[in-house]
């Protein structure tokens, strides 16, 4: 098998929530477990991504150590994959100026991301105005130093939702592009291929019509990787479902109930399939029962580590310095290349 540059990246902002780890790292995890000797597997801690929004800069440095120990406590292993905080690695900003000068403002304009930022700043009024002064440029630009963080290793394999498509279609638009500007013999750039995440999509514990996110303002709508095992039990019992009884799997027409069920499968290893039946004659009482100790089972050890590597700053800071003199070192590999081709 050809030799595989995995890059993956997450941004430092707030405490981990479970469906970040179901649709996220835990296949960050798999992935590096299952890399071969051969393979590059490197993830990154975004956090020039993460001043796209407005952030406080106080929570912003402490959200920025905790995701490395977050990172850690879940099994992501430095002697097995680089892990660095994106900002200590200049060679990111400077591709990124690169390839924004190769990147047609059009291309950016079509991006589903920037078009909902832009539907967000209409003008309640007037809906037909839109209100360009409120949105920065970073958040219309981003996705090219999404490239740059993706190209600056060359990697092949990004492992990244089904949300992030778009995104990467631009980082291999901008990979084909250079090579055919600056380097038409040879493939310089590899072009990307995404690896689609197995899809497991978490939903709100309070709205099942949408997906657990860090930003609905009901902290009770997702389980946290700092959630005592009673805080796990309240959220789950709290969990929205529905009155018809039994436990049946139906997304569309039980969503509550099929969330709760794919949390279970995805704690267990079992399928759904193995599962419903156990509830037969039973309720959601058993089945909130069920997927709490799961969930339980599943966070202890690693909100654990996540709480004895909080009080391992050094440590924390060592391991980020190692990641980011990896990283460095094959970047500027990359970016000296590329100053050649470019004529800089
Ligand atoms: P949030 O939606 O909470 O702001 P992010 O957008 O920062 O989370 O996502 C970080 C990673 O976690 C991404 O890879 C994203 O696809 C994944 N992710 C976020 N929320 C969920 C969810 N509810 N179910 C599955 N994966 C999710
Ligand atoms: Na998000």
């Amino acid at each position: 098998a050809s030799k595989r540059v995995i890059f993956s990246g997450i941004q430092p902002t707030g405490i981990l929530h479970l469906g970040n780890y179901l649709g996220a790292i835990s296949n960050w995890v798999k992935l590096q477990n299952e890399a071969t000797a051969d393979d590059d597997v490197i993830f990154s801690i975004v956090g020039w991504h993460a001043l796209t929004l407005p952030q406080n800069p106080k929570e912003l440095s402490k959200s920025r150590a905790n995701m490395l120990a977050t990172l850690l406590a879940f099994g992501i292993d430095p002697k097995k994959s680089t892990v660095f905080h994106q900002e200590d690695n200049q060679c990111h900003a400077e591709l990124a100026w690169i390839l924004s000068c190769i990147t047609p403002v059009g291309k950016l304009r079509r991006m589903t991301t920037w078009k909902a930022r832009l539907a967000d700043s209409r003008n309640a009024n007037d809906e037909s105005e839109v209100d360009e002064s409120m949105l920065n440029t970073g958040l219309f630009t981003y996705p090219v130093l999404q490239a740059a963080d993706i190209l600056a290793y060359r990697a092949t394999h990004v492992p990244v939702g089904e949300d992030q498509t778009q995104h990467l279609e631009l980082s291999r638009d901008l990979a084909e592009n250079f090579n055919r500007t600056f380097n038409s013999k040879k493939r310089f750039f590899p072009i990307p291929t995404q690896l689609i995440t197995p899809c497991r999509r978490v939903l709100s514990l309070k709205d099942p019509s949408s997906k657990m996110s860090k930003s609905a303002p009901d902290v009770s709508s997702r389980i946290l990787l700092t959630d005592t095992s009673s805080q796990i039990e309240r959220k789950i019992k709290g969990a929205v479902t529905d009155s018809t009884p039994g436990i049946s799997y139906d997304p569309v027409n039980r969503p509550g109930t099929s969330n709760l069920l794919s949390i279970l499968s995805a704690c267990t290893g079992e399928t759904v399939d193995q599962i419903v039946p156990r509830y037969e004659g039973k309720g959601h009482g058993h089945l909130k029962k069920d997927v709490a100790e799961a969930l339980e089972c599943l966070m202890k050890s690693p909100r654990e580590e996540f709480h004895r590597l909080q009080e391992e700053q050094g440590f924390l800071a060592s391991i980020a310095a190692e990641g980011a003199a990896k990283a460095k070192e094959r970047s500027s590999k990359t970016l000296k290349a590329v100053r050649e081709m470019i004529g800089l």
